[in-house]
């Protein structure tokens, strides 16, 4: 059978890929996806690069398992931690979330005074900062951790009142800084956009990297042959390594789609 009818595999530390496959879902319609959510584990962002890059090594084994034809490292955690030894040591395309955003950013802002809110551990790697002058040596970039958003998502608090307050407490430095555009530098974020735009002046943009990743995919796809032309519309199966009891609730919001194929795996 033709590679190109195999699935992408995708993963995150949990439910905050699903915006990324909402968007394969979106402009891929074809595809199959094989989605992997780190729950047990969960969350990346606090976590040592060395634990992070081993994670990342052993979500994407489990996913080659599968018979995957290209990878999309769908956290930024991993792909600010892992990115490249995922490259060098799989032989398979991998796609990640933070040059597309970064240049999708490049693109909203006319000041070029961007901000990025992100796990710890993607602002303590600094690869957004290095994607940005790497695109553009004058931009400006001013990041902000926000450790308690990943928790608040997962939760299902995202319109929350507690999380508006933490988002006034988490933007009020970058709005100092007079930004026009903010990255949301974590694949969970997206789910908040209702509650930042209330909280940011008016006319800033907020970057999602969904949709500049996936249009990134499918270019690659297509260069190496791997686009699944069919009609029908692809299978979605979710693999976690722990089932919280909300799970299947939480995921369908994030997905709006109805979850069928839940597996949990024990490694
Ligand atoms: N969605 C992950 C990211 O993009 C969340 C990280 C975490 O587990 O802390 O960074």
């Amino acid at each position: 059978m033709s590679k190109s009818r195999d699935p992408i595999g995708v993963f995150d530390s949990g439910l905050g890929g699903l915006t990324v496959v909402k968007a394969i879902r979106a402009l891929l319609p074809g595809e199959d996806i094989h989605y992997f959510g780190d729950l047990a584990r969960l969350p990346y962002g606090t976590k040592s690069r060395e634990q992070i890059i081993r994670f990342s090594i052993q979500n994407t084994e489990f996913l080659m398992r599968q018979r995957i034809k290209a990878l999309v490292v769908a956290c930024n955690s991993s792909a600010s931690a892992a990115y490249a030894v995922l490259r060098r040591r799989f032989s398979l395309p991998v796609v990640d979330v933070i040059t597309p955003a970064a240049r999708e950013a490049l693109l909203a802002s006319p000041s070029g005074r961007i901000g990025l809110i992100a796990t710890r551990a993607t602002v303590e790697s600094g690869a957004y900062d290095k994607a940005l002058r790497a695109l553009n040596p004058r931009s400006r970039i001013y990041s902000a951790a926000c450790p308690l958003f990943v928790p608040l998502v997962e939760e299902g608090m995202a319109a929350d009142r507690l999380t508006q307050l933490m988002a006034v407490r988490y933007l009020a430095p970058l709005m100092r800084k007079k930004i026009d555009t903010l990255i949301l530098g974590c694949t969970h974020y997206p789910l908040l956009a209702k509650v930042l735009k209330q909280v940011l002046p008016r006319g800033v943009h907020l970057v999602d990297s969904a949709r500049p990743t996936v249009q990134g995919l499918a270019e690659i796809l297509s260069q190496h042959g791997l686009k699944n032309g069919r009609g029908r519309k692809g299978k979605l199966s979710i693999y976690v390594s722990d089932k919280p009891r909300s799970f299947t609730e939480i995921g369908e919001r994030f997905l709006g789609e109805k979850l069928s194929h839940v597996e949990v795996v024990r490694r």
